[in-house]
């Protein structure tokens, strides 16, 4: 005889509760199916709909940068601060503990060293391959205003296409050539594209003017890139101010792994994108090595 066999069969229904379904709030991100919602909500905490995101995929172009001529002594003491880890297939497989937890944002393209013409990028992890890693979303570089951005686009929309197809997620990366400028006007430009293009993330530099015109423009979450080392007060309050204009966090690699401390900054970090708090106070708990 089943247990409950005594409750009323109503009690059991509960007929006068409406039903619960909690709506998912990411940015552009509430009429997509189920699988890649739950990739976003791990990648961006549900909480606050914000990542502290590492990027570590330089070696794919640049080889063994300072800060990562060892990442299973470098990066791994950091992952546990991380709420994502940007990284590539061959770092995943050789270096990153498959228990460490950490959501993976895998980069997918690549090609050219820095020796070469960086726009001219392929695809370079095949869908299935990303979901074998158990990827949380796929990385692309896209090109606007580059030598190869047609190509570059097409790699991209390419990807977005195996990503609806399996819910994977896809982050584009706005690479800035050195003859263009960092400004508004460029980034709006680019990281709409992207996004108009199928892009569930988009990754961008800073501009110190009109930074909320381009995460307004933008339809799908931007996450700002961190790009050379600054002085850590420096970065941090880069950090504060793309969130306060509408970032939904930061996926930064040199600020971090080049830091004096790694550990304090990517805390300190993680101090501004998820609890708000000021560049001078974060950077004072980063002087006390101070969680
Ligand atoms: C390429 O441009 C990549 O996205 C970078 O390798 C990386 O993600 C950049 O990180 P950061 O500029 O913060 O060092």
């Amino acid at each position: 005889m089943a247990d409950n066999d005594s409750l009323a069969e109503g009690d059991r229904f509960s007929p006068s509760v409406p039903p619960h379904a909690e709506p998912y709030q990411l940015k552009g991100a509430s009429g997509l199916d189920w699988g890649m919602q739950s990739r976003l909500a791990r990648v961006f905490r549900p909480a606050d709909g914000r990542t502290v995101m590492l990027a570590i995929d330089h070696g794919y172009f640049q080889g063994p940068t300072s800060g990562l001529e060892r990442v299973d002594l470098s990066i791994v003491p950091l992952l546990r601060y991380a709420d994502a880890l940007m990284t590539t297939r061959g770092m995943v497989r050789s270096t990153i503990p498959s228990g460490s937890g950490t959501p993976i944002v895998l980069r997918a393209s690549g090609g050219p060293s820095v020796l070469k013409e960086l726009s001219d990028e392929q695809i370079a992890v095949s869908m299935e391959d990303a979901i074998r890693i158990n990827a949380c979303a796929v990385a692309v570089q896209v090109f606007i205003g580059g030598e190869f951005e047609t190509q570059s686009v097409r790699n991209m929309t390419r990807l977005v296409d195996e990503g609806q197809r399996y819910g994977v997620p896809v982050l584009a990366v706005t690479a800035v050539g050195k003859e263009l400028t960092r400004d508004a006007r460029y980034l709006r430009l680019a990281t709409r594209i992207c996004a108009e293009l199928g892009a569930h993330v988009v990754k961008t530099y800073y501009c110190a003017q009109d930074f909320d015109t381009v995460t307004a423009a933008c339809p799908v979450p931007i996450v700002m890139a961190g790009g050379k080392k600054l002085p850590e007060l420096d970065a941090l309050t880069m950090a504060y101010r793309a969130v306060e204009e509408g970032a939904a966090g930061v996926d930064m690699g040199r600020n971090i792994f080049q830091s004096d401390d790694p550990v304090a900054m990517i805390r300190a970090v993680g101090a501004v994108v998820h609890d708000s708090l000021k560049p001078q106070e974060a950077y004072d708990r980063f002087l006390r090595r101070a969680p």
